[in-house]
């Protein structure tokens, strides 16, 4: 079958429907249909498929996601965000689009300039070292511990609270938001992932605005206070509903995103000692229990297993487009209102692009192989294009920030021949949680 083509030149789009009604739904509502090669494999680079009640076209492989992300025609919108969480995310950074969008986006980036980075990292810091002393040794659930932690870290960061009792309630209207994204009923019935999802929003909604004044009256290092005091030159700033929709949509960017490599991470290190111990040399050459700002880029090693992690578990592992007028895709037509699925996990495990790509080699990202280089878009975990991600350099600093005092502390292990079972379910996480072993490690540095 193919897609409906109106330039006779453009080449048939090769696809399949799916079951009868819901099409590939489920296998959306799964994940499988993003980590997996089966539309490359069958169908090449553009293929088109149906599920949640659309029409969606698989773009794989760097070229045609590198075509899509790049947007040279500005042509691919990203409304496909909207269809997917925009109830719950509406107005964030990511959802919005054109001018209005680049308006956003050079205020939001006062809010990321090193200066600002660096005033984050002190109470990272501290929020760090705080709920390590809580890990005790033996037995963990990794995931769950980690994603407490980032949570606190986002609390703390974001907002200087510390919301302590309200921690749960909070956390999970992260998750059931983020959830909904990916809900197979999408209708507001009770019981549903959809309607969770609403009711999380209202939460954070209810959360965050009595708390604009206090964060506009003062100059805090927060990011909260950095989106209510950043202004363009030009004078440009945010309105309190700009900077709700923002925040909203920050702490759900950096939480999920942050705790999966985080985890992923964890995982790698504890089934590669080696690459473990390596990682812990470097941290503890620097002589100091938290993290500098002018050392992070002397943990060289840290760099390559976060690289490498990202590419095995794409923590984004698909983003979507829409196109807003009648185009064209490595020869094939995409009409207009056409919604794409632009799949990153794919490239990141293509054995085209990438040699033995299952396995964990972080080398390959240092400077003598650098086999991301392979392709511009080879490697693409914080996307590309306009939309590409805003907190790369602080999500980066968070992940490092955290990894540098953990592994200072304790030994991480896993059993062997144990293997991390993915759930892709919105994003990537291990259906078991990551069950690890903390060992202490007595050599840690004081202060
Ligand atoms: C490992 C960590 C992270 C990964 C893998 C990641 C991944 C991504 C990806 C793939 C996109 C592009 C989406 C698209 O093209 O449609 C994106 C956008 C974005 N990310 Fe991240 N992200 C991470 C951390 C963060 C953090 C820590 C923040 C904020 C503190 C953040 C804020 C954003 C924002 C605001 C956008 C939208 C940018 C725009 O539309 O202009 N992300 N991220």
């Amino acid at each position: 079958m193919t897609v409906q083509q109106r330039p006779s030149t453009l080449k048939s789009m090769p696809g399949s429907p799916g079951l009868p009604l819901i099409g590939n739904s489920l296998k959306f509502a799964r994940g499988t249909m993003v980590a997996s090669h089966d539309w490359w494999d069958r169908y090449g680079a553009v293929s088109w498929t149906n599920a949640v009640g659309q029409r969606w076209i698989n773009v794989e492989g760097p070229d045609a996601c590198g075509a899509v992300l790049q947007d040279r025609d500005k042509v691919f919108d990203a409304s496909g965000w909207s269809l997917l969480i925009g109830p719950f995310f509406k107005r964030g950074l990511m959802l919005l689009d054109g001018a209005e969008h680049h308006r956003h986006r050079r205020i939001m980036q006062e809010a990321f300039t090193s200066e600002r980075l660096a005033g984050y990292l002190t109470p990272m810091n501290e929020t760090i070292g705080r709920g390590l002393d809580a890990w005790s040794p033996g037995a963990l659930q990794f995931y769950a511990a980690i994603k407490q932690l980032t949570l606190d870290l986002a609390t703390r960061t974001f907002m200087a609270d510390d919301i302590g009792a309200e921690s749960q309630r909070v956390n999970t209207a992260f998750s059931d938001s983020v959830r909904a994204a990916t809900a197979f009923v999408r209708v507001p019935l009770p019981g549903l992932r959809w309607t969770r999802g609403l009711a999380g929003r209202r939460l954070l909604e209810e959360y965050l605005r009595p708390r604009i004044a206090a964060h506009r009256a003062a100059e805090g290092t927060d990011l909260f206070s950095a989106l209510c005091h950043a202004r363009t030159d030009d004078g440009e700033q945010f309105t309190d509903d700009d900077i709700v929709n923002h925040m909203i949509f920050l702490l759900m960017a950096a939480h999920d995103t942050s705790t999966i490599t985080l985890t992923t991470m964890a995982y790698y290190l504890a089934r590669y000692p080696e690459w473990q111990e390596r990682c812990r040399q470097e941290s503890l050459a620097l002589g100091s229990d938290a993290l500098d700002y002018g050392d992070v880029d002397k943990l060289a090693s840290l760099d390559l297993v976060m690289k490498e992690s990202m590419r095995l578990v794409t923590p984004v592992p698909g983003v979507p487009r829409r196109a807003s007028r009648d185009t064209e895709l490595l020869g094939f037509h995409v009409p207009a209102g056409a919604y794409l699925a632009v799949h990153l996990w794919g490239i990141h495990h293509m054995k085209e692009l990438w040699p033995n790509p299952e396995r964990f080699d972080p080398e390959r990202f240092a400077p003598d192989r650098r086999e991301d280089k392979v392709h511009r878009y080879a490697y693409l975990p914080f996307g590309n294009g306009v939309h590409k991600c805003i907190g790369m350099y602080f999500g980066g600093l968070e992940i490092k920030a955290v990894m540098h005092q953990l592994l200072q502390r304790f030994r991480l292990e896993v059993a062997p021949g144990y293997r991390m079972p993915l759930d892709w379910v919105s994003l990537p996480r291990p259906k078991d949680g990551l069950p690890v072993r903390l060992v202490p490690l007595h050599a840690r540095m004081a202060g």
